[in-house]
């Protein structure tokens, strides 16, 4: 695998709850934050870091996303998303889909295979660098 594109260890990957990294959008000159989460097989799943219900409101501030039941949590209105397949199971937007990044476990590591971006670092994206843990006009507690 290409070493640029490695993440993280396989084991950093929490299976409940999720780890932030920022990525390289190749297509715009923009990071973009993506979510990892482990499965039950072993494999990873990984998501762009927002809502299906308001875009602006990031399901992981840096700390983990919230999880209720196994899914993913948005800490301000309450939808949960399936940590599988990104469908929002719970919530204003319920039926809508997390978007995809595409990863891949190698050599216990995960790698990025997305061409869509780059890997840029671990943790938030720039913009959001010393952010809260929590958000301004947060509803729920977790
Ligand atoms: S912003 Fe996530 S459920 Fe409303």
């Amino acid at each position: 695998m290409d070493e640029a594109a490695r993440i993280a260890d396989a084991s950093a990957v929490p299976d409940d709850g999720t780890l932030l990294v920022t990525l390289q959008s190749t297509d715009e000159d923009e990071q973009r934050e993506a979510i990892l989460t482990r499965l039950a097989d072993g494999s990873v799943a990984a998501w762009l870091n927002y809502c299906q219900h308001w875009t602006d409101v990031r399901l992981d501030t840096g700390d983990g996303a919230p999880m209720r039941g196994g899914e993913i949590a948005c800490r301000r209105h309450a939808a949960t998303f399936d940590r599988t397949s990104g469908e929002c199971t719970f919530g204003p937007c319920e039926g809508a889909f997390l978007n995809d990044v595409d990863v891949t476990v190698a050599d216990d590591a995960v790698y990025l295979t997305d061409e869509s971006f780059t890997f840029e670092s671990m943790g938030p994206a720039e913009a959001h660098t010393g952010d809260s843990s929590t958000s301004p006009g947060e509803r729920l507690g977790f």
